[in-house]
């Protein structure tokens, strides 16, 4: 185990943001992991880095989770049970998955980060979450050194939130994840809109064309993180009061709604964004996604302070239009 001293961390989130790290090490296995955890408890855990402003330097240890691995549990009929280490890219893994014809996580294709963070916000597109297949997960405790089964519902999972942003936030490393996933019978899901569009000639579309189809409307949205720094969605879709959502349909018939329940409406932040204005605008080194209002972006050399000082602008901007308030679904750090 190396530990390193002033790393930038520009490359370890998709963000881009350039902050110093004063230590910081790579772990490889979990027993160098139980080791490290033995004698250090202050430390900042960083996986693929897809959902965090990092807006200052990081006093703590940080620590890069680099656990890599899949395992195959194939001993039942139609389904499989797939356990991918921490570190593991997401991606990568969902298109394993497929050549595997494994299904399950098609929709959940081209989403930036590790395996091992993807419970934390239950992480989602297209009609399908994570918890939809989501079968456990392994963590270690950081105060005892022990390994934690975590099963389906000891998890709490919400839209975009798990027991790991709230009641044991910080408490865990979550070491390895397990999915269980189709071999044969593959239930799909197609009935997002843009999906359907992009599938309509295809009589049964395989799990294969159905990530080709979500990777290309992901692609005609959202920023490669490659080529410009963002972190995805950087608002949660807000759920409103329904007497509140009459006043603004009232005012805005266009405005696009989800029913949640009978009392409870989410609309899309991408929606209120825009029609405030924001979509498409530059301010410095960072700025609104032109494609996608939800996104905020690096041009390059942005600091976190100046994205979080425009997410606040825009909070602000749309409390004031629509007297509804944006929650942010990035950590900020
Ligand atoms: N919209 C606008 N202007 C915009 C963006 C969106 O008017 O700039 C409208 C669209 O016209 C559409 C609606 O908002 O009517 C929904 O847009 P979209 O299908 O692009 O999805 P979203 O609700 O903006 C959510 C997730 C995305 C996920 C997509 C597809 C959240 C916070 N975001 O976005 O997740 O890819 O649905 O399922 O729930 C992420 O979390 O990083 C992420 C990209």
């Amino acid at each position: 185990m190396n530990i390193l001293h002033n790393i930038s961390l520009k490359k370890y989130n998709t963000f881009g943001i350039d902050v110093n790290a004063k230590r910081f090490v790579e772990i490889n296995s979990i027993a160098e992991l139980k080791k490290l955890v033995s004698n250090e408890k202050n430390i900042f855990l960083i996986g693929g880095g897809s959902n965090m402003l990092l807006t200052s330097a990081i006093e703590k240890l940080v620590v890069h989770l680099n656990l890599k691995g899949i395992v195959v549990n194939d001993t039942e009929k139609d389904v499989v049970f797939v356990t991918a280490e921490a570190g593991e890219n997401w991606h990568d893994f969902v298109v394993w998955c497929i050549s595997q014809n494994y299904g399950g996580l098609e929709n959940l294709s081209l989403i930036p980060g590790n395996v091992g963070t993807s419970p934390i916000q239950n992480i989602g597109a297209y009609g399908v979450e994570i918890k939809d297949t989501f079968h456990q997960l392994e963590a270690l405790e950081i105060a005892t050194g022990k390994t934690k089964i975590f099963k389906h519902s000891d998890c709490n999972f919400g839209y975009r939130n798990s027991v790991f942003k709230n009641k044991v936030k910080g408490q865990y490393i979550i070491t390895s994840v397990t999915f269980k996933l189709t071999k044969s019978n593959h239930k799909t899901n197609i009935s997002y809109g843009a999906i359907k569009e992009v599938l309509k000639n295809i009589e049964k579309p395989t799990l294969k064309d159905i990530s080709n189809a979500v990777i290309s409307i992901r692609q005609s949205k959202l920023p490669d993180p490659k080529k410009i720094g963002n972190s995805g969605s950087f608002f949660k879709n807000p759920i409103i009061d329904i007497e509140l959502f009459k006043k603004l349909q009232e005012k805005h018939p266009t405005i696009p709604n989800y029913k949640v329940s009978s009392k409870e409406i989410k609309v899309p932040a991408g929606w209120l964004i825009e029609q405030s204005g924001f979509k498409g605008k530059r301010y410095g080194e960072t700025g609104v996604h032109e494609k996608q209002a939800l996104v905020l972006v690096n041009y390059g050399n942005a600091s976190g302070k100046e994205v979080y000082q425009l997410a606040k602008k825009i909070q602000q901007t749309v409390l004031d239009k629509f007297a509804v308030p944006l929650e942010i679904e990035v950590n900020i750090i």
